[in-house]
């Protein structure tokens, strides 16, 4: 079995067979590799190996610690067609007295933001499915607010309607309803926003109705006026747009009048602007964020979040397209309910607009339920089918039924589409016992409509599962401590050359798991594990880091150690971010062979150590479990851009010492002087948060004494990038 192992430089190959020799020997202090020590990176820039396929990073996405609604998507209003109910709610988390550890907020001030008082909610207390809308009544004003399921605006999706009922009211006397959205309505300054939504009154109401962001303590920011409503629904969508304001959260979206009567509302919305001004869009500043690390594909809709934890709850893409009003959303296993705002057409328009590729798991018959309801054999026909349609909304001319309802939808354009995923690890869930005929009816089915498409199959390498058919790649997960991450950055050195191809689908150093986003020592194994992946990129096709999004607010985390945090107002990336955006911006094409001599080692006490609890009074470190050691002291790998010429060498410390490394170029004629590129590093329990989104970022570095031979150091604790330039 061919691996590149074999074809390796000498002092991994030393790492290994000596590891354990070395390790004893490090630990008493009798050998000498140690981190002050002189080390020598050689790169044959005349040998250059395996091609790096441009589409190598990516993002992983799904709904998750509110990645979309109270994350990516642009909407505000939390539960918008009254389908959200207090049973969905339970993962949520306390609403008061959570700490925030990556927030602006103290727990209590952000729970005072998301729940106004119960005790001027009585009709909450009446109805408790009355999620996330309260009644606002002012100066002795009355009156009530209730679900309604009469006459509703349709019956796909709206088939509940708020009804407001004012019983008593008058000049400077107000009933209405709020909604504080996910964590607070962000107000910020001349900014104008899209209010929309359904009503109609009883008979006799006269009007008007007033739109506006509020503060929770009554200061106006944004309003506007509906002067009459009819006593059939209509759809009302007015502007409103702030002043001169200071940025807050601590503010709601409010529907009120003055006059007596009913009112009855549904698919109330309410958009800042969006990402490229698009209708229904996304939250511009993480698009940016997006957008900064040049990602070349999208791997969505999950993750679990395509399995579903029933058939009910899949990802049903059919659900997701088409009118906001047809959409009925759907409870995400991650234990809220999904507005299907962002729905299939959305998620291809986001890889529209950041120029990446999508790569579309395909809800595949199996569910997060141990197995209990896999749909196969001639019951699974219909998934399949329901895959292929998928497939031709995507991809299909105008000519084809589901290409055409794609034009009818708004985008008449097919989107290039060369991957399908079948399902989302399948080996969990039992689905060991029957992905193989799973599996084959859609590679089948796929292969025989369209040939080109390449098929993953969510079966890791390490399963060596029997599949019928040859999937085009693996999907591999890894989610790992510091020393896994550390030594599993040697993983696919020792992968079959001829075996199937890899798809590193999720992976993050993440273990042990505390706080919604990582510290820089997460952020340093990331990055030895990233120069493994980069090394072995004759196998590894491409990689995206999971999970993306996590709104820090009390209640928003399913998941801990998250690429990109945020709150209502603002966001930031971690330091692992940070490291995916780096290695994603210097990437290279071609990989050319690097060798570290000596290659200095470190045992298990000298690798960063994980702060345990982050923000926790407790505090302290763990190496977490993994393997003992002894690691590499430093990780490189090392590229060529054809476009420009340019060498890229990917240089990662992990020891707390700085590294003094020549650097040898071999078969390459001029190196100027000058060469620019990034350096990141930082307190190991260094984290960042909105308050503090760059605490710990790259800085920018140019050195002068570049050539083809030079020496660099590479400080304690840091990942460092550099472009050398050859013309
Ligand atoms: O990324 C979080 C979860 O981890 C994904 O939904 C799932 O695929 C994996 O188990």
């Amino acid at each position: 079995m061919p691996t590149r192992d074999s074809r390796i430089r000498g002092s991994y190959r030393l790492c290994g067979l000596l590891a354990p020799i070395g390790g004893a020997m490090l630990a008493l202090g009798l050998i000498g590799f140690v981190s002050s020590d002189p080390a020598t990176l050689t790169v044959r820039v005349d040998q250059p190996e395996q091609k790096i396929d441009p589409i190598f990073y990516g993002l992983m996405t799904e709904e998750i610690n509110y990645s979309y609604d109270g994350g990516l998507y642009g909407e505000l209003i939390r539960n918008r067609i009254f389908q959200d109910r207090p049973i969905a709610q339970a993962g949520r988390g306390a609403r008061g007295g959570a700490t925030n550890p990556a927030g602006t907020l103290p727990g209590a001030q952000a729970a005072a933001q998301t729940a106004p008082p119960q005790a001027t909610n009585p009709a909450v207390e009446k109805n408790p499915n009355l999620i996330d809308w309260w009644l606002v009544v002012s100066n002795g004003a009355a009156g009530d607010i209730d679900i309604d399921t009469k006459d509703p605006v349709n019956t796909i999706a709206l088939k509940n309607s708020l009804r407001l009922d004012i019983r008593s009211a008058g000049a400077g006397r107000r009933v209405g309803v709020a909604n504080d959205g996910y964590w607070g309505i962000p107000v910020r300054p001349s900014t104008t926003y899209t209010a929309s939504f359904y009503a109609k009154a009883s008979q006799g109401f006269r009007g008007p109705l007033t739109v506006a962001i509020e503060g929770n303590h009554g200061k106006v920011y944004a309003s506007g006026q509906v002067r009459t409503l009819t006593p059939a629904w209509e759809k009302y969508t007015l502007k409103i747009k702030t002043g001169q304001v200071q940025a807050t959260a601590d503010a709601r979206f409010v529907l009120s009048a003055s006059s007596q009567g009913s009112v009855w509302f549904s698919l109330v919305s309410l958009f800042p602007p969006t990402y490229k001004n698009r209708p229904n869009g996304n939250r511009i500043d993480i698009m940016e964020k997006l957008a900064d690390m040049k990602p070349s594909f999208l791997r969505f809709p999950g993750g679990n979040y395509v399995e579903g934890r029933d058939f009910e709850n899949r990802f049903n893409w059919k659900t997701t397209i088409g009118p906001l009003e047809e959409r009925p959303g759907h409870m995400s296993p991650w234990t809220y309910r999904s507005t299907d705002g962002m729905g299939l057409l959305e998620f291809l328009e986001w890889c529209e607009d950041l120029n990446m590729e999508p790569i579309v798991a395909l809800y595949a018959g199996m569910h997060l339920d141990q197995g209990r309801t896999t749909i196969t054999g001639d019951a699974l026909k219909p998934i399949v089918q329901e895959g292929l349609e998928e497939i031709e909304y995507i991809t299909g001319a105008t000519s084809t039924r589901w290409g055409a309802l794609r034009a009818k939808h708004g985008h008449p354009a097919p989107f290039r589409l060369r991957y399908v995923e079948i399902g989302n690890e399948d080996w969990l869930n039992n689905g060991l016992q029957n992905y193989g005929g799973r599996f084959t009816m859609f590679y089948d089915a796929i292969k025989a409509k369209y040939p080109d498409i390449q098929v993953i199959s969510s079966m890791r390498s390490r399963d060596k599962y029997d599949h019928m058919r040859n999937p085009d790649l693996l999907d591999d997960h890894f989610y790992v401590s510091i020393p896994t991450a550390l030594s599993q950055a040697h993983y696919y050195d020792k992968y079959d050359r001829a075996g199937t191809k890899i798809f590193v689908g999720e992976w993050a150093t993440n273990t042990p798991r505390s706080g919604p986003t990582g510290h820089m020592a997460f952020a340093l194994g990331d990055a030895a594990w990233l120069t493994g992946l980069e090394r072995n990129s004759d196998i590894v096709g491409m990689n995206c880091y999971a999970p993306l999004f996590c709104n820090v607010n009390p209640g928003g985390m399913q998941w801990s150690i998250n690429l990109i945090g945020y709150d209502a107002l603002g966001s930031f990336g971690s330091p692992a971010y940070f490291v995916q955006r780096m290695f994603s911006n210097n990437r290279g094409d071609v990989v050319l062979p690097a060798r570290l001599d000596p290659l200095p080692t470190l045992n298990a006490d000298q690798i960063p150590q994980a702060p345990v609890s982050p923000g926790s009074a407790a505090g302290g470190t763990t190496i977490g479990s993994g393997p003992t050691g002894p690691f590499d002291a430093v990780y490189a790998t090392a590229s060529r851009e054809t476009a420009t010429g340019d060498i890229i060498l990917k240089l990662v410390n992990v020891q707390a010492t700085q590294q003094s490394l020549k650097i040898d170029l071999q078969g390459v004629q001029t190196i100027k002087k000058e060469a620019k590129g990034e350096v990141l590093t930082g307190d190991l329990a260094a984290m960042n948060s909105v308050a503090e989104p760059t605490k710990v970022a790259p800085k920018p570095i140019t050195i002068t004494n570049a050539g083809i031979s030079f020496t660099h150091e590479l400080p304690a604790h840091s990942v460092t990038v550099l472009r050398l330039k050859t013309r």
